[in-house]
């Protein structure tokens, strides 16, 4: 690595609100030719009350803007404290950290404009404050990487892309990221992409649909099915997994996004209605929602991207690649396309997204846009992001 290479810390939390992932990554030169390689790594708990209020807000429902204020600063307190913890484990001196990257947590987005207030509006919320994070590391931060896409008119998502562009284009193999978080969404590079050949959309669901399903069978004792065992006892009920595929979102043309909004408690409310119908056990429930989950990724490939180009590879990272039951579906359907985690590039699957809000910020920092039009729709490009100096 040159001399002139920097140290940034990515933090990320995504839709499952399961937990901050810290990516340390040393990176030099500059996009397209920019260089970069993990140093560490680390996941850190966020308490439950904190989680349940996030999952809360991100529903939809109704808060007071106290609330949203207090949890703004209450979680940059939690990412700066991350953000120490994992220098310490790392045995990395803070001094040493250059920048931190900081994604922040999604509490709302709205991609594509809609009414408000007599004229046509996109916005988008990430909390947890930058400055707080600054101050308490004493490390300059950025974050909010959003808003600046959107103000340039793009959907301010998916920011995600560049950093695939950067990390897996091929002269002759067409590949295809996809990152198992939340939500699913994948980038589609052709070989020999230039930037502008990139394109990127969220398939649907990823563990959302499980994660909920099994909080709600444990009461809340379970988070995930882990190692897809509760799944894997189930029997599929074909009639819903139909009901599920008929599913409007994914023949929706992309570019297209989606959240908590959509595949949340409502979505799940008629799940168990169905599964009530059914006469339904919980694991075949859990196990038909996995599928199905597996079959609207496949369906995507599928619909909008094969047709258009070659694919030989799928590079699959999120905490979905934990999931053997989903992985599995996705190889056997996808075959002969070849499923590889991001491991194999040198970024465990955890904390993929992290690495890539480090990699957004450096080019921040160094006045360069990180943006990619093609992905988010935007005119032009943007340098993302707002700067907390230290
Ligand atoms: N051992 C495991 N077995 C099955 N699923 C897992 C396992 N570990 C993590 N997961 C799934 O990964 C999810 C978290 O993935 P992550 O990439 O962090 O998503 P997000 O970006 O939305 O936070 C968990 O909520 C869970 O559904
Ligand atoms: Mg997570």
């Amino acid at each position: 690595m040159p001399k002139n290479s920097l140290l940034v810390l990515g933090l990320m939390s995504g839709t499952s609100a399961d937990g901050i992932e810290a990516a340390l990554v040393r990176i030099s030169g500059a996009s397209p030719k920019l260089k970069s390689k993990l140093e560490g790594h680390a996941s850190l708990p966020i308490p439950k009350p904190i989680r349940a209020r996030i999952l809360q807000i991100a529903e939809g429902t109704p808060v007071p803007a106290a609330d949203i204020s207090q949890l703004n600063f209450r979680l940059g307190h939690l990412f700066a404290e991350a953000a120490i913890a994992t220098c310490k484990k790392l045995r990395v001196p803070l001094k040493s950290v250059a920048l931190i990257a900081s994604h922040g947590q999604t509490i709302f987005h709205q991609g594509p404009p809609i009414p408000f207030l007599g004229a046509k509006t996109s916005s988008t919320l990430q909390i947890g404050e930058p400055s707080v994070i600054a101050a308490r590391t004493g490390i300059t931060t950025i974050g909010d990487f959003r808003p600046a896409d959107m103000a340039a008119g793009g959907q301010g998502a998916p920011l995600v892309p560049f950093a695939d562009y950067l990390l897996y284009r091929h002269e002759k193999l067409g590949r295809v990221s996809l990152n198992l978080g939340g939500i699913a969404n994948v980038t589609v590079i052709p070989a020999h992409a230039k930037p502008q050949d990139v394109f990127a959309f969220d398939t649907g669901p990823a563990n959302i649909l499980i994660d909920a399903l099994v909080s709600h069978f444990t009461k809340g004792r379970q988070r995930f099915d882990a190692g897809a065992r509760i799944a894997s006892r189930g029997d599929c009920l074909v009639p819903l997994l139909e009901k599920l595929l008929a599913d409007p979102y994914l023949r929706l043309q992309p570019p297209k996004s989606t959240g908590r909004e959509y595949f949340g408690r409502t979505y799940i409310g008629k799940i168990l209605t169905q599964g009530r119908k059914l006469s339904a056990r919980p694991e075949d429930l859990i196990r038909t929602v996995t599928v199905f989950t597996a079959l609207s990724v496949v369906d995507a490939l599928n619909r909008f991207v094969l047709p258009r180009t070659k694919i030989f590879q799928l590079i699959v990272s999120g905490g979905g690649t934990r999931n053997p039951l989903l992985m599995g579906q996705l190889e056997a359907a996808l075959a002969p396309i070849e499923l590889l985690t991001s491991e194999k590039f040198g970024v465990p699957e955890q904390s993929k997204e992290a690495y890539a809000f480090a990699l957004l910020a450096y080019e921040t920092f160094h006045h360069r846009p990180s943006n990619l039009p093609s992905a988010t729709g935007a005119t032009r490009p943007a340098i993302l992001g707002k700067i907390c100096y230290a």
